[in-house]
């Protein structure tokens, strides 16, 4: 039993469940409940129904779509996914006596969408009693009367339908009257008494009847009234209404006290008798209060607003009756017609806001709902959106459209839109409305920084302090916060091998480049650095920039003086021959300043001279001149004090002295010397060596005036300046910081050059010039600091012990060479000496195998083992490198 009863409900459960599967495929889901359910009672399964997960229920916001000022009734139950009862539902308020009582409700559920059309249907429950409208309803009938005349008798109403409403009279027991009610489906329901016996006023001048009215419910419910019927004499006609159906239709917007129509009657009785009013029959109290009857013309008059929106129809019960109460009935129709007297409505069902800027066009940002309460033409409804925004309206389902994005968003244009969406009507008149939404454009982080220039460049004087700012770099973002907030940095790279962050720093904030240390523009005169600009978006987004450094030149370098020597180190001395005219080159002062431009202009300035007016130096040249022809008179011995000045903002000077002397002859020597040193401090080895040379340079005068005898017509004594200044490229060296060579020349070298010219042919063979046709003119002995010695022959002969090693003349060499030199050019000259006899004191020169840059010293130099003159093997290159050392 209890097995088939289980297979009996679940038959009946999948029939219910295929039922709502068609009714879901057909769009509504229908229900059905009793009215006045308790609040919370469940209607039905709306989750299940529409197929949804009740998880989501909530997330997907969904709802029951009621219109504004509308009951709701009903709601979802989110917990359950029930449909429940929500508010008391009274069917007979909500639908009257139409039969079939719906509630309609649109589900939403978004995310995406969907619509659910919903049906509830609520049934009847017999919860009201009938009720007559009159508690006495009074009937005169004449006595002449006939047996079976039937009187009508306004029935009792229930606001129950169905099976719920009237369903039977009971009259209660009485010797004249029956009962009849008509109740056919279908037609009118009505109830008439039927005369059974003749009344006789005489008899019996009034009949009370009671009459009870049953409905069909269970329990039942009735009432009752009472019946009274005069007896009145004989009349013998019935009002009879002109038409049995009026039909009116009246504009929704007709004014009060409009006459809707007329209803009218007549009656064929004369008198009393033939008198027809007209009273409503059954009528709700609301409609009493809307219309009026005039109850002697029959005008039927409006008496409030009818609303289309709220009811279209109406139908009145009319009654007419004649003086003796002989009434018929007739029916008024009132069609009521709809104007367009509703704006349509707009509803922000949903909105995402903000958006982000990178939106795609296409992407649907919200959900509008238009609604309009009037019908038809007049409930159509046109959408669009209002001005230029890149938003439009896409239909969606029924009354609902989607906001869509119709274009690109930019945040940092328009970073907020009102978006107003305008409704029309298409009434006659149509009526419109607006509804504006604001809807915000978040940022992303699409823009980069730019930076204000391409590049820039920056201008510092050297020696400028740490920390100063050299320049201000500036980018702009247009995003959001940290989206568009800018932070500046260094590239990493390298200025000279040194990182370029040891040089300059960047401000993060505010771009502004500090020096970070003290520029030297002789070191380097510009650099150039790059300059990231990043924003602080995630990802971050960046460019960059370089900016060119420039130092620029100041003047804190001194000249320097490359020739002749520095004041201290050693003298020089130049000669000048007695002869030498007005405008002869006497010498030529070598001044170098490491500045640039105006800072290494030179100028050259005779500050102090023995005799001012002898000499004058070239203000640029620097070149030493006679002023005019020496003189006998003139003092030999001519000091200079040269100043050298650049043409800096504040010029820096050096001075220098040159010592000059007037002759042609050597006799003067000693007191050249004397002059040479004369500002030493005297010392017992300066007085030495004075003696010593006064005693050697006595002999050499005896020997060289016996040759100069003997050769005065072959040969004159050379100048050492005749002419333009031969001061051998050597003497400039190629760097700066390698000139500390330039004191080595010392003032004895040009006196021993003057020796050597007037004694070619002496046996004395120590003594060498850089004229010397053994050193070609390219090569020079730059520290040919030949030691001023003297020999003495004694014819005296000794039998020879190699008791002596070769001795070099000086300790160390150096040569000079100018680099893409001949090979083969003679480089330097080294002479040792032996005073051993014959090959005891023969001297042998060969060099000490060793390497410069992994060659052999060989391929680079050779010495002729004989003279001790040394060749150069292969033509150098300063670019390769610029000394080499060699030992013999
Ligand atoms: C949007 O409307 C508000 C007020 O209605 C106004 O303050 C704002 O400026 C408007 N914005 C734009 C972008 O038009
Ligand atoms: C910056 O941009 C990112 C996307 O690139 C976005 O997620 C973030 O919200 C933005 N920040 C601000 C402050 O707008
Ligand atoms: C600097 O910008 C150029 C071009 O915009 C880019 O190719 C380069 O990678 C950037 N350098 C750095 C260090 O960011």
């Amino acid at each position: 039993m209890e097995n088939t009863g289980l297979f009996a409900r679940s038959f009946l459960f999948g029939v219910t469940c295929f039922l709502i599967m068609l009714s879901k495929v057909n769009g509504d889901v229908s229900y059905s409940v009793t009215e006045e359910k308790k609040i919370g009672s469940v209607i039905g399964n709306l989750a299940r129904d529409l197929g949804i997960n009740v998880k989501t229920l909530a997330l997907r916001k969904a709802r029951l779509d009621v219109d504004e000022g509308s009951n709701r009734y009903c709601d979802i139950d989110m917990n359950t996914g029930d449909l429940i009862v929500a508010e008391r539902i009274d069917r007979e308020e909500l639908c009257g006596l139409t039969t079939t009582c719906t509630l309609k409700y649109e589900v939403i559920i978004e995310n995406p969408l969907e619509l659910h059309r919903i049906v509830v249907e609520i049934t009847d429950i017999n919860d009201n009693s009938p009720t007559f409208a009159k508690e006495i309803i009074t009937l005169e009938i004449r006595e002449s009367a006939d047996k079976g005349a039937r009187y009508a008798v306004n029935e009792a109403h229930d606001a129950d339908i169905g099976i719920n409403s009237v369903q039977s009279y009971k009259l209660k027991e009485n010797s004249y009257f029956s009962f009849v009610f008509h109740n056919k489906p279908g037609q009118e329901k009505y109830g008439e008494l039927v005369l059974e016996k003749e009344l006789d006023r005489e008899q019996e001048q009034e009949v009370r009847l009671f009459l009870t009215a049953i409905d069909g419910g269970n329990p039942p419910r009735s009432a009752s009234v009472v019946i009274q019927v005069t007896v009145l004499d004989a009349n013998d006609n019935y009002p009879v209404f002109s038409q049995p159906v009026y039909k009116v239709s009246i504009r929704e917007d007709s004014s009060y006290g409009t006459t809707m129509t007329t209803v009218s009657a007549t009656d064929a009785d004369e008198g009393a008798d033939g008198q027809v009013t007209y009273e409503f029959g059954h009528l709700s109290g609301d409609l009493l209060k809307l219309f009026s009857l005039d109850s002697k013309t029959g005008d039927l008059i409006l008496n409030g607003n009818v609303d289309y929106e709220k009811q279209t129809t109406y139908e009145l019960k009319i009654q007419g009756k004649d003086g003796s109460g002989l009434a018929s009935f007739a029916k008024v129709v009132i069609d009521i017609i709809d104007i367009n007297d509703n704006a349509p409505t707009i509803h922000l069902k949903s909105l995402s806001n903000p958006i982000l800027e990178n939106t795609m066009p296409g992407t649907e940002v919200g959900i509008i709902n238009v609604q309009d309460k009037d019908s038809e033409r007049n409930r159509q409804i046109r959408c669009s959106i209002q001005g230029n925004v890149p938003f439009m309206l896409t239909p969606s389902i029924k009354n609902y459209f989607s906001i869509v994005t119709s274009g690109p968003l930019d945040r940092e244009l328009t970073s907020e839109y009102n978006i107003t969406v305008v409704a029309v009507d298409e009434g006659t008149l149509p009526l419109s409305s607006l509804k504006t939404f604001q809807l915000s454009v978040a940022d992303v982080n699409d823009n980069i920084p730019v930076f204000e220039e391409q590049s820039y460049k920056a201008f510092v004087a050297e020696n400028n302090k740490p920390g100063t700012s050299v320049c201000s770099v500036t980018a702009r973002d247009p995003d959001w916060r940290q989206n568009g907030t800018v932070l500046y940095s260094l590239v990493p790279s390298e200025v000279n091998g040194v990182p370029v962050s040891s040089f300059l720093s960047v401000n993060a904030d505010t771009g502004i480049l500090h020096a970070v240390r003290s520029f030297d523009y002789e070191q380097f005169r510009s650099f150039k650095v790059q300059v990231v600009a990043r924003d602080n978006g995630s990802p971050p987004l960046s460019s960059n920039t370089t900016v060119s450094v420039f130092i620029s030149d100041e003047n804190d370098n001194s000249p320097q003086i490359l020739y002749p020597a520095p004041e201290g180190k050693s003298l020089m001395t130049e000669m000048v021959p007695k002869a030498a005219l007005s405008g002869s080159l006497v010498s030529k002062v070598i001044a170098v300043d490491a500045d640039s431009g105006q800072n290494a202009w030179l100028s050259y300035h005779i500050i102090k001279s023995t005799d001012p007016g002898l000499f004058t130096i070239g203000l640029h040249t620097g070149e030493i001149r006679a002023q005019r022809d020496i003189t006998e008179s003139d003092n030999m011995k001519q000091n200079l004090v040269i100043s050298v000045k650049d043409n800096g903002q504040s010029p820096l000077s050096t001075t220098c002295s040159v010592f000059l002397v007037i002759s042609d002859n050597l006799a003067e020597v000693p007191e050249l010397k004397d002059m040479t040193y004369e500002e030493n401090n005297s010392n017992l080895t300066s007085y030495l060596i004075i003696a010593l040379v006064s005693v050697s340079t006595f002999f050499l005068t005896f020997i060289v005036l016996i040759l100069a005898v003997k050769f005065c017509h072959r040969r004159k004594p050379r100048l050492l300046f005749d002419g333009a200044v031969a001061i051998p490229s050597a003497y400039l060296p190629p760097n700066y910081a390698e000139v500390e060579g330039a004191g080595t020349l010392r003032s004895s070298y040009n006196y021993d050059a003057y020796l050597t010219t007037g004694s070619r042919t002496s046996d004395f063979k120590f003594v060498r010039s850089y004229n010397d046709n053994t050193l070609p003119a390219e090569c020079t002995l730059r520290k040919s600091t030949l030691p001023l010695s003297s020999l003495k022959t004694f014819q005296l002969s000794l039998a020879d012990v190699n008791d002596n090693i070769p001795v070099f003349e000086e300790q160390s060499y150096k040569a000079f060479v100018a680099e893409n030199n001949k090979p083969g050019t003679s480089v330097c000259s080294v002479t040792a000496r032996d005073p051993d006899w014959r090959q005891n004191g023969t001297v042998v020169y060969s060099l000490v195998p060793s390497e410069v840059n992994g060659v052999p010293v060989s391929s680079f130099l050779s010495v002729n083992a004989d003279t001790g003159v040394i060749h150069a093997v292969r033509s150098f290159d300063y670019e390769q490198f610029r000394s080499l050392k060699s030992r013999l």
